[in-house]
């Protein structure tokens, strides 16, 4: 396969190593587009076989020139979310498969041009559901496929992000939501994606509310940090606030944003206090699905440790799934355990509540990145997915539909009936 990559930043590094590093046999990484053009020469250098000319590199005004000389069969979008839109359906016009970061795109508007530009070319857009491959989130599906509780009918299913994580999203691109669709669209689609794909189902009906609490000027004052700056790099208080992102203190942070900053004045580091933030750390939604089977959810973005909680109601019993994750972000401080703890405890009616063994692996995301990367890259050399793991547009698009759903509610305050917002664009999704 003929992959270019557009959007050279943080994520797109796991795709580009990994081909290089385990794939290489098998593909070729043939193009990289990015608008900085820092960043874009040293994802070159990276990509670079040694003994070749190197990787062709296109600013992102040069996106269609370089479809037409390198021609690429796949095209792998890790830009910011706003931006996924436009490329997927540039590329499937030209002829190429996706590979997209999730979440697949932000509204309706993005949505709809997605869905048309695939219904009129046929290409293919996978979405990397990182989630769903860690050998725990397969375990719950497995149990509630198998009908171990029975018909699950309510779920309680809570994310913590910690103050580490949960910071980062108030730094950059992700605190607008014209860039992101918020933390309900960015961050929530893994989760929501996780609920459609455990429960097998969509969901119909959303009533959701959100604030932003934390992170906020008043709370920078309670913190002790008056006259704060605009970003961490000049902030006078800089030395006194655990949630200092000290770009020049990380080679990596530094190499690919702080040197790349003269380009395009994209700060990393901006500060997390900012009154212009938009979007929620505080959100919470009741969820109806076509299949009878309620949800809670609840998300919050400055807890004092990272991870997810999860009941399953089943007609013959309950399922608690507990998992305390360590991410490898930057910044801040991080005062809680160094290793992911999980948790699976089966309780059927009738007998004592038993913890089941839950499988683990190794890699990023509880072992999860490496599995769906085998899948992308190699899926011959693999077993044949019987968990129904990987995502395309139809599943890319109902991970995003509960959050644009919810994001509706909190403007309006009222229920959102999906069906009926998709009707209104025009927008035609298989069940
Ligand atoms: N699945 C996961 O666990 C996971 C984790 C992190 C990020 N992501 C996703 O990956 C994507 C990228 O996130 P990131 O953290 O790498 O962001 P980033 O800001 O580090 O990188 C984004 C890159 O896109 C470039 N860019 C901006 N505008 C562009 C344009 N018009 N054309 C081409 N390139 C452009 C930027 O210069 C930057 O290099 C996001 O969609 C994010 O949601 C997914």
């Amino acid at each position: 396969m003929k992959i270019a990559i557009v959007g050279c930043g943080s994520r797109h590094q796991m795709f580009r190593d990994s081909v290089i590093q385990d794939y290489a046999d098998k593909h070729d990484i043939v193009a990289l587009c990015d608008t900085n053009a820092h960043r874009l020469n040293q994802a070159a250098e990276a990509a670079s076989k040694p003994g070749t000319n190197g990787v062709a590199t296109y600013l992102a005004q040069d996106f269609d020139r370089l479809i037409t000389e390198q021609k690429p069969d796949t095209v792998v979008v890790a830009t910011p979310d706003f931006l996924h839109a436009d490329y997927i359906v540039r590329a499937f016009e030209a002829g190429c498969d996706v590979i997209c970061e999730k979440p697949l795109t932000i509204d309706l508007t993005r949505l709809k041009m997605i869905v048309d530009a695939q219904a009129r070319t046929g290409r293919k857009v996978k979405v990397t559901f990182n989630y769903r491959y860690s050998p725990a989130r397969t375990q719950i599906r497995e149990l509630i496929a198998s009908g171990t509780i029975g018909t699950v009918t309510a779920v309680d299913f809570r994310w913590h992000l910690d103050r580490v994580h949960g910071a980062d999203y108030f730094r950059r691109w992700h605190r607008q939501k014209e860039n992101s669709g918020g933390l309900l669209v960015h961050k929530s689609t893994h989760h929501f994606d996780l609920l459609n794909w455990w429960l097998s189902t969509v969901p119909t009906e959303v009533f959701a509310s959100g604030r932003r609490v934390f992170y906020r000027p008043e709370m920078a004052v309670e913190l002790g940090l008056e006259g704060r700056g605009s970003r961490c790099a000049d902030c006078p208080v800089a030395d006194k606030c655990d949630f200092r992102l000290d770009l020049a203190a990380d080679q990596n942070l530094k190499s690919l944003y702080l040197d790349a900053e003269g380009d395009d004045g994209y700060f990393r580091d901006r500060c997390v206090f900012d009154a212009e933030i938009g979007i929620e750390d505080t959100m919470q939604a009741h969820i109806r699905y076509a299949s009878g089977v309620t949800a809670n959810y609840t998300l919050t973005a400055y807890s004092p440790w990272e991870g997810l909680e999860i009941k399953f109601q089943g007609t013959k019993g309950d399922i608690t799934h507990r998992h305390v994750e360590v991410h490898g972000v930057f910044g801040g401080e991080r005062a809680h355990a160094d290793e992911d703890a999980i948790s699976t405890e089966l309780h059927l009616a009738g007998q004592l509540p038993r913890m089941l063994e839950v499988p683990k692996a190794k890699g990023h995301h509880g072992g999860a990145d490496p599995v769906m990367l085998g899948y992308i890259f190699d899926p011959e050399n693999m077993e044949p997915d019987r968990y129904n793991r990987a995502s395309d547009h139809v599943g890319g698009s109902w991970s995003i539909l509960t959050g644009i759903a919810a994001n509706a509610s909190i403007e309006t305050g009222s229920v959102v009936h999906i069906e009926q917002m998709l009707r209104a664009r025009g927008i035609v999704l298989p069940r």
